[in-house]
């Protein structure tokens, strides 16, 4: 039977979305088990009801590894996460993200090319295949997860970066950080690394704009991005908090600058975050510095503990909004139908080295 999903989209707003949700519904449970609807926290929250399974970026990553059963893997968050799930998936499976532009702007501050011309500017001043690992943060496109895999490296998650970063240091000196040089020098700095040894890299500047002693002196070189969402969150935030209630707990994701991971009392990935909240005792107050829809659901379900956003303003990631209930109507209209639309497909050659870079990660976590 054919669905008429464009003349539903015409109707009244709440008819329309209460017919969305009944199409998502009765398509899903037409299909099954060939279909497994992957979605992440910063979702919304009409489209991450329909979730089989949800998590942080590194439970996704392990999830879509498990789900070899199915033939449709329907992605509920931003482009990267969609690849690594192509790349751990099994061939014959497909991975569909329901707005294709729903990229991740921290990712896209690192490319390949740039990558490897500081991996050569840093060859210039020391060894780097006997010294230099680099690490890429999940966030990031799957040709630099490519790329670290290719020169013995790993990514990591901002679950796992503690543990990722020490098997690092374990097998070689220095680390490439990229692309997000909050969540690099907030591990390092609770690993111990000083300041000092952190050199941040310009890719748009020679030698990333340091001079050579400093690029002697650092173990750790971090990459000039940030995620605009958690950049937002500033110390004063954290203090105006604490000033208005003292007894406050204050928990941030670790892309937050490092001013406001140090005045936090903890800083952890979004399942973190979650799971602090579930186990902490009714009459907790919580000030959560992350993306609004995981902290607007937390407050709605924790009806027993007093939630609110760390900055008066919520910060919201516009590309994990791109998903909405009418697009995923769409592709899911499009599987009913036997059409493939909005997938996600990474070469062979970049998925085989890419590969070897996750598997590294989840050994290693
Ligand atoms: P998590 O791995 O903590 O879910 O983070 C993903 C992300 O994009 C945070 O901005
Ligand atoms: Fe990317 Fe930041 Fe959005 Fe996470 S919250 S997907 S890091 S832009």
């Amino acid at each position: 039977m054919k669905r008429k999903l464009d003349q539903r989209i015409s109707e009244s707003a709440s008819q329309q979305i209460s017919n969305l949700q009944s199409l998502i519904a009765t398509i899903k449970s037409d299909l099954g088990d060939q279909l497994v609807i992957l979605g992440h926290h910063y979702q919304r929250d009409d489209v991450i009801q329909f979730a089989d399974f949800r998590g942080d970026s590194l439970k996704l990553a392990r999830d879509a590894a498990k789900c070899v059963d199915a033939k449709y893997i329907v992605f509920c968050g931003v482009h990267f996460m969609a690849e690594t799930a192509d790349i751990l998936s099994q061939p014959d499976q497909a991975v569909l993200l329901p707005d294709l532009k729903a990229g991740c702007p921290l990712a896209e501050m690192a490319n390949r090319s740039d990558v490897e011309e500081a991996w050569a500017q840093l060859g210039k001043v020391m060894d780097v295949e006997g010294e230099v690992l680099p690490i890429t943060y999940v966030n990031s496109s799957a040709a630099l997860k490519a790329f670290c895999g290719q020169h013995g490296g790993s990514v990591c998650t901002s679950s796992n970066a503690a543990s990722v970063l020490a098997w690092a240091f374990e097998r070689r000196r220095r680390v490439l950080f990229f692309p997000d040089q909050h969540l690099g020098r907030n591990t390092a700095k609770k690993m111990g690394i000083p300041l000092e040894e952190m050199a941040l890299w310009n890719p748009s500047l020679p030698l990333g704009g340091n001079d050579v002693e400093a690029l002697k002196r650092a173990r750790v070189f971090l990459w000039r991005g940030f995620c605009n969402v958690h950049q937002r969150f500033k110390p004063e935030h954290v203090t105006a908090w604490r000033e208005r209630d003292p007894e406050i707990r204050v928990i941030v994701h670790p892309e937050c600058e490092m001013a406001v991971v140090d005045l936090a009392d903890e800083a952890g990935s979004t399942a973190t975050i979650i799971k602090r909240v579930e186990e902490s005792p009714p009459g907790t107050r919580w000030a959560i510095g992350t993306e609004a829809n995981l902290v607007n659901r937390l407050k709605h379900e924790h009806l027993e503990q007093v939630i609110d956003h760390l900055s008066s303003e919520p910060s919201y990631c516009r590309t994990m909004n791109l998903i909405t209930l009418e697009k995923l109507a769409r592709v899911m209209e499009g599987l009913a139908e036997g059409e493939i639309t909005n997938q996600v497909t990474v070469p062979d050659d970049v998925a085989r080295d890419a590969r070897v870079a996750l598997e590294r990660m989840l050994e290693a976590s």
